[in-house]
């Protein structure tokens, strides 16, 4: 027995719109300091506004969320009593916005003790939760995990509870368009990495494979478009729905091993998560190899790609990922992001402990030893393909 989980999800061109329709009083918009001055709150305030529905800002929310900052926004919503949130912004702003929901809605049940075994959470009672991604990446608007830093602790924690799903995801290109070229690149290798993981990963199943698959179509088509020019509409839009996409993708099924070595060296070397994530993709798929050979010939087929006579779709398809990452001028190897190897030696106990007590290695369809691990990051390092 499994589930699967998918919020109302309204895409497209005027998709914030749909905030006119909503009924309430009072909303609680989570967001933070760059959206606010792009213009995009004062977008969704004028909506909900003509919902008769007033607004208080909490823009506060920082890259990499601290648990101090889910327990000021609570404090907060305490204070106006809404009954929508409404989050504005990338994946940090929307997780932060998923734990306050929870904690306001459920004052007996603290953030950092969400876990997948609650049920019965009984959310939604008080609030409403609306998601309104600002870039293509995370997929947080559909996923139902929440990442946050308690800085008291130095410790990361990953919330995981199917309950906590948004209520409603309102992708509207017109708010992934101010994403600079660099952040689209980065986000979109996101976007990949989650389809081509959740596609193949040991918790793989019927319900996300078809949504992977397209995912993986739409980035190869769509995201050297949308980084070359920003104003491409069309592309935008296509990717911003790819990554609504696969984050309902990934979060039904899970990601695996380029997330569990991508956290890591995240965390090691401040390197933004879909650049590393991406990076990692094709070595992965190299590592895992012939016990997926199938998988990576059914992805090659979906996207047209010539596998000559003799050779293995792994390796063809790793070749074509690596191919995309370089036209968007993404790294290809941890050498190329500028570690020096001094530091990637110093560091690799703790990479490697990292990414061996990440929840995603689990679930790849090759679990790497202490040994494998190691090699995996000395070659990624280098750009060497993995033969081993
Ligand atoms: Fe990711």
């Amino acid at each position: 027995m499994w589930y699967f989980v998918v919020p109302e999800v309204v895409f497209g061109q005027d998709a914030l719109t749909r905030l006119a329709e909503l009924q309430g009083k009072s909303a609680f918009i989570v967001t933070d300091k760059n959206i606010v001055s792009l213009g995009f709150v004062d977008k969704v305030k004028e909506q909900l506004s003509q919902a008769g529905i007033k607004s208080n800002v909490f823009d506060e929310v920082e890259p990499d969320p601290s648990l101090q900052t889910v327990k000021k926004g609570v404090a907060l919503m305490n204070q106006y009593g809404p009954d929508l949130v409404v989050a504005v912004g990338g994946g940090s702003v929307m997780d932060a916005a998923k734990a306050m929901r929870v904690e306001y809605e459920r004052p007996d049940l603290k953030a950092e003790e969400i876990n997948p075994f609650i049920s019965d959470l009984g959310l939604g009672a008080k609030c409403k939760l609306v998601c309104i991604p600002t870039t293509s990446g995370t997929g947080a608007e559909a996923t139902f995990a929440i990442v946050l830093t308690d800085t008291d602790d130095q410790r990361k924690l990953s919330l995981i509870n199917r309950e906590i799903a948004t209520d409603i995801a309102i992708v509207d290109p017109a708010l992934a368009a101010a994403m600079p070229a660099g952040l689209t690149s980065s986000t979109g290798m996101d976007v990949l990495t989650h389809a081509v993981e959740a596609f193949s990963c040991t918790w793989k199943n019927d319900f996300t494979d078809g949504l992977c698959i397209r995912a993986i179509q739409l980035v190869f088509e769509y995201l050297p478009r949308a980084v070359k020019d920003g104003q491409d509409m069309e592309a935008r839009e296509k990717m911003h729905n790819a990554a609504t996409i696969a984050g309902i993708g990934f979060t039904n099924s899970l990601t695996a091993m380029a997330h569990a070595t991508g956290h890591s060296l995240g965390a090691v070397f401040h390197v933004p998560h879909g650049r590393a994530v991406g990076l990692l993709l094709p070595y992965t798929i190299e590592f895992v190899g012939d016990i997926r050979e199938d998988i990576w010939a059914e992805i090659s087929y979906a996207l047209k790609l010539n596998i000559p006579k003799g050779e293995k779709a792994g390796l063809v398809l790793a070749r074509a990922i690596r191919g995309l990452a370089n036209s968007i001028k993404e790294p290809l190897s941890l050498k190329e992001l500028g570690i020096p190897v001094d530091k990637l030696d110093s560091s690799m106990d703790k990479l490697i402990d990292n990414a061996m007590a990440d929840g995603s290695l689990i679930v790849s369809a090759r679990v790497p030893s202490v040994a494998e691990t190691e090699k995996f990051l000395r070659y990624a390092y280098e750009g060497k393909s993995i033969d081993f």
